[in-house]
């Protein structure tokens, strides 16, 4: 085989498709919903309404969300495809493999790891901060050194809080998948719960005075406030990462990933009209942004409540996305472009990869700064998402794949219009955030070097 041969050589379609015959189905459409909204709805949702309207968007700020949620809507209308002709484990990674070959699939794994961990270690300091917010209500303080990333200069050490939640979801979902979404089913509940009762309550303080001017920032504003709230969309990816943990896959993967966007959508255009209703966009950039709108509307009580429904969405988020990290960490492993040992199952689960992405999330949230990185996350999402939209193309050519379940509308005018709103949003990233990524896809080309190419299955 020529070098070029071997970077594009794809994997054995039956044999990916028997692959993770070890994992046990257990997970329903409801479960798929639960573990998709438990991705979606996490810090983005209390945070990025706020900052971003008073930043970059202005009342506008609903538009932008309504503009993230079509790009994601296109895009996860291509992975409902891919999932219901491939359900593997691996996501995107898979698929590109399979579609586009060794490479193409490594370089979607390795976006995918990035967005997947850096997302739920930046999460666990998030929630960490809301929990000292909260205990504190109730008199209690934890010493600051152990409040934060090592940052000696600063007197923090270790972000214990961050450490202690990773840990234990690992720990619950080493136990199992059963208990695992029993609980998370309870939180998505609460935090539903609470961000519809904020919009109810809300909805009768609105002045639609607020509203003026609507784009204080121009069109401009629109868009590149769609490129950062994309964040709070990110995570119904995940879903399909179940795949072979899922009965009946081919109905219930594209119901799971389409039914979880559509929710998030409703919920978050609702929270952006009443919030920028509530309280004019100026003074909206603050931390805790849903919070102050309700101490300005003289709500307190709901605001600790908030608290808590932002504590619940931002656990749920970890859980499926520590799950659907080490699924994909699982999959790499299995085709040995990582060592096979992370492809191993142990009483029908894939134990070492989780421990290990949970291990790795534990040290990045507790101990590394991240403010400068998140913005990494939703560039490998987006580079994820562009080659899903894309791959639906050679996914229908492919002779070996046959579809019966769910299929993209308006081929291939939609899967391109997809794949371009992808490269459209990227475009509205920095520049720090394009060198960043950069940096780590060179990283990720030497370890495919150094490892995957040589020993990946032929
Ligand atoms: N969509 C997830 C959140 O907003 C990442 O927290």
């Amino acid at each position: 085989m020529s070098f070029w041969q071997r970077l594009v050589a794809k994997p054995d379609l039956d044999q990916t498709l028997n692959a993770d015959h070890q994992l046990a189905r257990t997970l329903t459409t409801r479960d798929l919903i639960a573990l998709g909204i438990g991705a979606v709805i996490g810090t983005g949702i209390f945070i990025l309404p706020g900052t971003v309207a008073a930043t970059t968007s202005g009342p506008a700020i609903t538009l932008a969300f309504i503009l993230a949620a079509v790009v994601c809507s296109l895009a996860a209308m291509c992975y409902a495809e891919f999932a219901s002709a491939l359900p593997v484990a691996g996501s995107a990674y898979a698929y590109g493999n399979i579609v586009f070959g060794q490479i193409f699939g490594w370089i979607i794994g390795w976006a995918l790891i990035l967005e997947y961990m850096l997302a739920v270690a930046a999460v666990s300091t998030s929630f960490a901060a809301y929990f000292q917010s909260f205990i504190g209500g109730f008199g209690l303080h934890i010493p600051k050194a152990i409040t934060g990333a090592f940052d000696p200069a600063h007197g923090t050490y270790i972000n214990l809080v961050a450490v202690i939640v990773v840990l234990l979801i690992g720990l619950m979902l080493s136990r199992g998948m059963q208990t695992s979404m029993a609980v998370n089913r309870a939180m998505v509940v609460v935090k539903l719960g609470i961000i519809i009762l904020f919009v109810l309550v809300g909805a009768f303080y609105i002045k639609p005075a607020n509203w003026h001017p609507y784009l204080p920032f121009g069109t401009k504003g629109i868009l590149a406030g769609a490129s950062t709230v994309f964040f709070a969309y990110l995570g119904f990816d995940a879903v399909s990462a179940s795949a072979p943990e899922v009965k009946k896959p081919q109905k219930t993967l594209p119901r799971g990933i389409i039914g979880t966007l559509i929710v998030a959508t409703i919920l978050y255009v609702l929270v952006a009209i009443v919030l920028t209703g509530i309280v004019k966009y100026t003074r909206l950039d603050v931390a805790d942004p849903v919070s102050f709108a309700l101490n300005v509307i003289h709500q307190p009580k709901l605001s600790g409540i908030i608290a808590l429904g932002a504590l619940a969405g931002m656990f749920t988020m970890m859980v499926t996305m520590i799950y659907s990290s080490s699924r994909l960490v699982y999959a790499i492993g299995r085709d040995r472009l990582l060592p096979r040992w992370f492809g191993k199952v142990t009483h029908q689960l894939p134990l070492n990869a989780l421990w290990t992405v949970t291990l790795i999330i534990a040290v990045m949230g507790g101990l590394v700064p991240l403010t400068q990185l998140v913005n990494l996350v939703n560039i490998g999402t987006l580079i994820a998402f562009a080659f899903v939209s894309i791959g639906i193309i050679p996914l229908r050519k492919h002779e070996k794949i046959d579809n019966a379940g769910f299929k993209v509308p308006g081929y291939p005018v939609v899967p391109i219009i997809s794949f371009l709103f992808c490269l459209l949003l990227m475009s509205q990233l920095s520049a720090e955030t394009w060198i960043m990524s950069l940096i780590w896809f060179a990283f990720g080309m030497v370890v495919y070097f150094a490892y995957g190419f040589r020993h990946a299955k032929p």
